[in-house]
């Protein structure tokens, strides 16, 4: 009997000091931190502690399971300016696994915070795939209704299919930071701007309950050729500007670095317009060459590598004036991530390597 008590004793003991181990040391040791992948001073990280810090800015820690709600999760958006990400065209219905890799990618080699979504992939499940990338590295997403250029009802499917899955998918509205209704639907005219506004305004009140704003992602330029038939109405109902930066285009295109004047105009114009939203630059970039669809209107436009990489020069010289913005500033995204994606447009060439170097201020 003393003997099975004293093993009993030691037993509990034991056992209770594992219990209580488990217990105490947890607040001692701080987070749980698992790396998913290797040496970079932004490292993926996953955390079973409550997330501290707010998503997506750099260095946060996913948590191991979803939260329970929103409250304290999306950094504001004072914080976001400066280069902010990827544009990234999905017409080619990347795997899961490209998904994944390529968004790991624009975290961790870019410090990028978000993934601009551009084009249509209508795959079954794909925005799923795009959820669970987006966790998985620790990016935000713009989801976005594309309407294409055939004039046709297909985004009609697309925003259904869209917003159902973004209710029935319990990890999209902590990464879906906003949904783009269309990519320049101004400017293609694809729908009247009234009804247009009133298609952004029903996704509204259909995301409300998960808190997800609705924008469109357009020009100046779409909203001032549209000004007779309603466009200030579309600018009222967005909850934030996507703004189209591509000077490229102008009239008054010389050389990328010259550039400036001509996104000043256009950043002055939707200040004045909308004076407290807050404002990205969803669509922004130089592209390395001209082809049918992508042709200057100055004699004088210059497209090469040099002038691609000089346009981002030019924007991360003015990190400054991009923090100083009212609204609360102005992320940038670049546009885009690979020349797979868009001939000319991407940071990474057609052979996967960098085609300059890019490693643009989130900060200053
Ligand atoms: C939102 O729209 C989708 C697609 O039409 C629909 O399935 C869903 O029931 C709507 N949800 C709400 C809350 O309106
Ligand atoms: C081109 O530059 C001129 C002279 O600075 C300016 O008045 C005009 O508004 C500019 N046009 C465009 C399209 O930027």
């Amino acid at each position: 009997m003393p003997f099975s008590f004293a093993a009993s004793f030691l037993f509990l003991t034991v056992v209770g000091l594992v219990l209580l181990d488990s217990v105490i040391a947890r607040p001692f040791e701080g987070p749980q931190i698992i790396q998913i992948s290797g040496a970079s001073t932004n490292v993926v990280s996953i955390t079973s502690d409550p997330p501290s810090g707010c998503f997506p800015e750099l260095g946060f820690a996913m948590p191991s399971s979803v939260p329970s709600s929103l409250e304290d999760w999306w950094c504001s958006t004072d914080s976001e300016y400066g280069f902010v990400g990827f544009s990234y065209e999905v017409t080619s219905c990347q795997s899961a696994e490209k998904l994944k890799e390529e968004f790991l990618d624009i975290r961790q080699t870019f410090n990028g915070r978000y993934v601009r979504l551009y084009g249509a992939c209508d795959r079954v499940g794909f925005y799923d795939d795009v959820i669970d990338a987006a966790w998985e590295a620790g990016v935000g997403v713009y989801a976005l209704v594309w309407f294409g250029f055939d004039n046709d009802d297909k985004w009609m499917t697309r925003r259904d299919t869209l917003l159902a899955t973004l209710h029935s998918n319990p990890k999209a509205q902590f990464v879906t930071r906003a949904v783009q209704f269309g990519s320049e639907p101004l400017f293609d005219s694809v729908l009247s701007p009234i009804n247009l506004a009133a298609q952004i305004t029903s996704a509204k009140v259909n995301l409300s309950s998960l808190s997800i704003p609705v924008i469109i992602s357009e020009l100046a330029y779409g909203y001032q050729a549209h000004l007779k038939d309603g466009s200030m109405e579309v600018l009222d109902v967005i909850d934030f500007i996507g703004a189209h930066m591509l000077p490229f285009f102008s009239a008054n295109a010389s050389q990328a670095k010259n550039a400036w004047p001509i996104v000043q105009t256009d950043i002055d114009w939707f200040v004045k317009s909308a004076p407290s939203k807050k404002i990205y630059l969803t669509q922004n970039g130089w592209p390395s060459t001209s082809y049918p669809g992508v042709m200057p209107n100055s004699r004088l436009a210059v497209s090469n590598v040099q002038n691609e990489q000089a346009y981002y020069t030019l924007l991360d010289e003015n990190c400054e004036y991009f923090k100083s913005v009212p609204g609360g500033g102005i992320g940038w995204f670049a546009h885009i991530y690979s020349d797979y994606q868009e001939p000319g447009y991407g940071i990474y060439g057609n052979d996967g390597l960098l085609k300059f170097p890019f490693s643009p201020k989130t900060s200053c």
